[in-house]
């Protein structure tokens, strides 16, 4: 069978080979803790899930649901943009719902890029921004996320004649995988250096609402002026604990949202009708709920804190996100010390390298497991860095 030249051009997706080394840790008897990757491990509020089954049990949901979704659903988004960030979207042509916020990613490459375009990335960041524009054919160029400037990217620093050359940028906060936020303020910039230099700002904000501290995220949709410029991707999958749901949405400028239609339409015939009524639930989730997740999520946050710190790993504090991004001990490399880790403790944790280069020298812990299992995780780190 032939396979297609884009395919074998394409990298391994980072975390198939990670994840490869975990489940041999497992088929070996480990008993393998996974805190490296981002998978909430609770489950949504009962009023998603009762929302899920009472739709799906009408008889007439169960068709093709279409690629654009229900308007109930379109009109929940804009509620929540509404209510949440004080920004007024066009329900019609300014929302499109999607299968997960990384099929939305993937596809927005599809929609803006020709083969030989350029997309801006940043490194360390998640992979998929990267990959779509190689299934596009297109090309990337990368920019630093330095921890000097607490992980915000020196927007002055890419030189103009790549600014000009690139058809898009991405730009992700709370981020993945440093677990840094951004003000307004620099939004505001990106958004300036977007229509100077001519690019769609695609922003990727699905920890919008894992924050900590009394922290509030913005959008980048909150800066004058953006909906000229800028599309932001959002998910209910860490939102509302509904990462196996597979729902999120694309949210912005009505261009950039009509082009991911028209991918969308050609490729996807929509999301199951209950489980967008269900994100209807779960986009006017009530804040008590939220407030009560996020602290258990601090909770470990503050174990891994002390953890790390005690073991001569000290990591800055998130004020949102899954993520403590601790630098790895000298004279390790991300990957030595997560296999080293991995093979003699079974924790799990993420190499900073698979989110690029720009990511050796750390490692990511996740917040992701039952607290007990986490403690236990942090039990068997500090000793093992101890005795390395
Ligand atoms: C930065 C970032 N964007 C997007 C996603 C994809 O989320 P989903 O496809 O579940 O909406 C993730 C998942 O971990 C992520 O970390």
């Amino acid at each position: 069978m032939k396979v297609a030249t884009r395919l074998t051009r394409l990298p391994p997706y980072p975390f198939a080979r990670w994840s490869a080394e975990v489940r041999a840790a497992r088929a070996r008897g480990a008993d393998v803790i996974r805190l490296d990757i981002g998978n909430p491990d609770m489950p949504p509020p009962a009023p998603i899930i009762d929302a899920l089954t009472r739709s799906a049990r009408h008889r007439d949901h169960h068709g093709y649901p279409g690629f654009r979704g229900i308007p109930a659903f379109r009109e929940a988004v804009a509620g929540y943009y509404e209510r949440r960030f004080g920004v007024t979207i066009d329900p019609e042509t300014q929302v499109v719902p999607l299968i997960g916020s990384k099929e939305g990613i993937i596809h927005m490459a599809l929609a803006c890029l020709d083969p030989g375009d350029l997309a801006l990335v940043p490194d360390p960041g998640y992979a998929p921004y990267a990959l779509g524009a190689a299934l596009a054919s297109a090309e990337t160029c990368t920019f630093p996320l330095p921890a000097e400037r607490g992980f915000l990217p020196d927007l002055g620093a890419i030189p103009s004649e790549v600014a000009d050359r690139a058809a898009l940028m991405w730009l992700n906060y709370p981020n993945n995988p440093t677990g840094a936020t951004a003000d307004l303020d620099f939004l505001a910039q990106a958004v300036e250096f977007a229509r100077r230099h001519d690019l769609l700002l695609c922003h990727d904000a699905p920890y919008c609402e894992v924050c900590y501290d009394g922290y509030v995220a913005p959008s980048v949709l909150q800066v004058d002026g953006a909906l000229e410029v800028a599309i932001e991707f959002n998910s209910l999958s860490k939102m509302a604990n509904m990462a196996g749901w597979r729902v999120g949405m694309a949210v912005g400028n009505a261009q950039a949202i009509g082009a991911l239609g028209q991918v969308k339409s050609n490729i996807d015939s929509g999301i199951f009708q209950p489980i967008q009524e269900a994100a209807v639930e779960a986009l006017s989730l009530n804040p008590a709920w939220l407030a009560e997740r996020n602290a258990i999520y601090q909770e470990r946050m503050e174990i891994v804190l002390h953890a790390v710190e005690a073991a001569g790993m000290a990591a800055p504090r998130p004020r949102a996100t899954l993520y403590v991004w601790a630098p790895v001990p000298s004279g390790w490399t991300s990957e030595g010390f997560g296999l080293a880790l991995l093979g003699e403790t079974g924790v799990a944790i993420a190499p900073g390298s698979v989110f690029g280069p720009g990511g050796e020298g750390y490692v990511r812990i996740s917040v992701t497991a039952p607290t007990e299992r986490l403690r236990e995780a942090t039990q068997r780190l500090v000793p093992f860095v101890e005795t390395a």
